[in-house]
This record gives structure tokens, C-alpha cells and sequence, in this order.
């Protein structure tokens, strides 16, 4: 199962200027709590913008530079590749950003973990849309905003409408 794990706001909006557009821990330990154990597919930006490996996850980023490395992540030319090599680690594999990479993942993916925030922020990144004639919303788990979590959000699954 390969599956995209994304936090977006009301328009799609997931990022601006290289940075998340919000700060919620319940949405942090959600993440972590889904990918933790799995190899982990990332743009280059997204890593650079994280700043470090995640740690108990094998890090794998897409770059087209061949000139860098550096230490605890693989990097990969591809995301052809990023996904060959995660798959020989496990059989669940996460998408985890940014919008580059989800642009060109989301036909190929089973399945789609969306932390939906109850916020329209600017931004300059967005999510692609989902289209309902494709994907189906299984399971929404709704949070309120409290005094460490600044918006009210929901989690969503959605899975692929049968025989897409
Ligand atoms: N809200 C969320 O859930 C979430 C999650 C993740 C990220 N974000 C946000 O999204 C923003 C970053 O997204 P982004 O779209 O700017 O960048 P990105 O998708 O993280 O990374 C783009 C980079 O990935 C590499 N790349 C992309 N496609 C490739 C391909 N087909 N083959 C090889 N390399 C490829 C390139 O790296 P090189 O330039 O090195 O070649 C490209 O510059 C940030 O604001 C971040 O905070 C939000």
C-alpha cells in the first residue's frame, strides 16, 4: 500500500515560503503515529524545510542534483526509484510531501491520509484536488482547536472508489 499523507487547509493551501502554514502538535503525533516504522518519500524542499531525518523511518528524497549528500537519508534520482527502494523496505510506503511531489503521486497511490485544517491562510503551495469520482472518503475523525492546537481540523482516509 503506498499511501499520500498531507495537511491542508480550506483552499488545498499546504505551505508558504517553505515552511508548514500552522503549528498542531495533535496533527504532528497523528503523522508520526502513521508513518513511524515505514520509509518515507520526500521533494528535496520538504526534507530541506524538515532540516533533519525523521528518525525511525527510513528518509528518502527525490532530487534531480546529483552533487549532495547527507547523512541518514537516500537520495534518489527519481520517484520511480524513491518507490522501488522503499517497497524492498516494506510493503507500506508514505508520500510525504511537498506539492511537487504529490502533484505527480497522486494517480499512483492507494490511498490518501488528509488532515483537513479549518483555516484558509496564504500560500504557495497547494494539494492537487481531489476528485470524488475517483476517490472515496472513508473514515473522518474531527478535533476542535484547543490552547496548543490553533485551528479546529479533521482526518480523513480516503481510499479509491472501487475499480478505479
Ligand atoms: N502541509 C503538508 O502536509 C506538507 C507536507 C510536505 C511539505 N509541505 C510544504 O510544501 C512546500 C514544499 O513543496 P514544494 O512543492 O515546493 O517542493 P517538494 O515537492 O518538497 O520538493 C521539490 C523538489 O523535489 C525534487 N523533485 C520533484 N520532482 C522530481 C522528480 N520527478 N524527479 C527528481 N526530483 C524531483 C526537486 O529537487 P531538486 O531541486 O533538488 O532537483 C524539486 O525541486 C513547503 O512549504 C513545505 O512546508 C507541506
Amino acid at each position: 500500500m503506498t499511501t499520500i499523507v498531507v495537511a491542508m487547509g480550506e483552499k488545498n493551501e499546504i505551505g508558504f515560503e517553505n515552511q508548514l502554514l500552522w503549528h498542531l502538535p495533535k496533527d504532528l503525533k497523528h503523522f508520526k503515529e502513521i508513518t513511524s516504522g515505514h520509509p518515507v518519500i520526500m521533494g528535496r524542499k520538504t526534507y530541506e524545510s524538515i532540516g533533519k531525518p525523521l528518525p525511525n523511518r527510513t528518509n528518502i528524497v527525490v532530487s534531480r542534483k546529483t552533487d549532495w549528500f547527507e547523512e541518514g537519508i537516500l537520495i534518489v534520482g527519481s520517484i520511480k526509484e524513491a518507490v522501488k527502494f522503499a517497497k524492498k523496505i516494506d510493503e507500506e510506503v508514505f508520500i510525504i510531501g511537498g506539492g511537487k511531489i504529490y502533484e505527480q503521486t497522486m494517480d499512483v497511490v492507494d490511498k490518501l491520509e488528509v488532515t483537513l485544517v479549518k483555516a484558509d491562510l496564504e500560500a504557495d503551495t497547494y494539494f492537487p484536488k481531489i476528485d470524488l469520482k475517483i476517490w472515496k472518503k472513508v473514515n473522518e475523525v474531527c478535533h476542535e482547536n484547543d490552547e496548543k492546537n490553533q485551528y479546529d481540523f479533521c482526518f480523513q482516509t480516503f481510499e479509491k472508489v472501487d475499480g478505479k
